[in-house]
């Protein structure tokens, strides 16, 4: 319908349609308006970065599947670990990257106080002393040949078991070494039951009281973990479904987290974050102890790979995520982002 001269103009009054009173745009009008009325605040201090230090490197590696990400050297850790401390980041996490024949059937190397891991853990401590925390990786699929977070087993009818408990003695050795180089938390990430119970007990026993546990309660068998089997030169076959969740499940995230916190974790969380953000929300409102989060390898390449492609944009992207994560309930996020993230914050 054209608007002829015969025709009344249109007029929205004539419909009554009522004036709104409740105009949450104002509260959207300017830059300075929409930062007082934020409820999510990410500051570097909620943000911990994940590392990797390999043994017989000369220089650090990349990994062509997590942009911006390398396997150190110890030099180029030291370095690397300023510059985290130097933009606000309080905690570092460091795993492992053995040689190929430092690895066996038990991952004995990460129990080696001369292993490449509790080697990283001893210089990081010594150069840097309190000034960030270190945490370490406590779990043994760096270590072991076949590549699985606990030793093999054969159970009674002949089928190849991951075995629970013996792998609890492996990471009491290991946690302890960890200790010993001079870790401030350590993460047990193997989804064995009663890891922390075990590891508390082991820590305590060894006069390490002050070391802390945040524990990987919340740890799902994800397809997202792939880059990250190239940045640790991974040799696991198969898959790690008989020890991580099931992605289908919610109820047993809150069975396992209830378990750490009464084996004694100090710090939960739930891995990964960005398809689990409604674990970590019920996670976060149940836990007695603070809760983190693991923006993982697979998150945190799709938003490179989009961003390299020029569909999204990479800053933008990566902060959404990671706020998100936040608002979620996470007070402590990992992220190998975090370094670029904290420079914008
Ligand atoms: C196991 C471990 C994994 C990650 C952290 N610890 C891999 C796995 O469970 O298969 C994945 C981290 C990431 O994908 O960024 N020790």
């Amino acid at each position: 319908m054209s608007n002829s001269g015969t025709e009344k103009p249109f007029d929205i009054n004539e419909f009554n349609v009522p004036t709104p009173v409740r105009r949450p745009r104002r509260l959207r009008t300017n830059p300075v308006m929409r930062s007082m009325v934020a409820e999510t605040r990410l500051t570097p201090k909620n943000l911990i970065l994940p590392m990797f230090v390999a043994d017989g490197i000369d220089e650090p590696k990349p990994i062509s599947s997590l942009p911006g990400v390398v396997q150190h050297t110890e030099d180029s850790l030291v370095e690397a670990v300023r510059e985290a401390i130097e933009v606000g980041i309080p905690c570092v996490d460091l795993f492992g990257v053995p040689k190929d024949e430092d690895k066996d059937p038990e991952g004995s190397d990460s129990w080696n106080p001369e292993g490449v891991l509790n080697r990283g853990l001893r210089r990081l401590r010594k150069e840097f002393g309190d000034d960030v925390l270190i945490m370490a990786d406590t779990c043994l699929d760096e270590f072991t040949s076949h590549g699985h977070c606990g030793v093999l087993n054969q159970d009674r009818y002949g089928a190849t078991v991951v075995d629970n408990d013996h792998t609890l003695e492996n990471y009491v050795k290991m946690a302890v070494a960890q200790a010993d180089a001079g870790a401030h938390i350590l993460s047990p990430s193997g989804m064995m039951d009663g890891q922390i119970a075990a590891i508390r007990a082991g820590l305590d026993a060894a006069g390490h009281q002050n070391v802390s546990i945040m524990a990987y309660s919340a740890k799902y068998a994800s397809a997202f973990y792939g880059p990250f089997r190239e940045a640790v030169g991974s040799s696991l076959q198969g898959d790690r479904r008989t020890y991580q969740q099931d992605p289908a499940n919610r109820r047993e995230s809150l069975l396992e987290v209830e378990l750490d916190i009464a084996e004694g974790a100090d710090m939960v969380m739930v891995k990964p974050a960005m398809s689990y953000l409604d674990i970590l929300r019920e996670v976060a409102d149940m836990s007695a102890v603070p809760v983190a989060a693991y923006q993982v390898s697979g998150e945190y390449a799709m938003i490179h790979a989009a961003a390299a492609n020029g569909w999204i944009d990479l800053d933008a992207a990566m902060m959404e995520a990671v706020l998100s994560i936040r608002r979620a309930g996470a007070e402590q996020i990992l992220t190998y982002a975090a370094v670029d993230l904290a420079k914008k914050l």
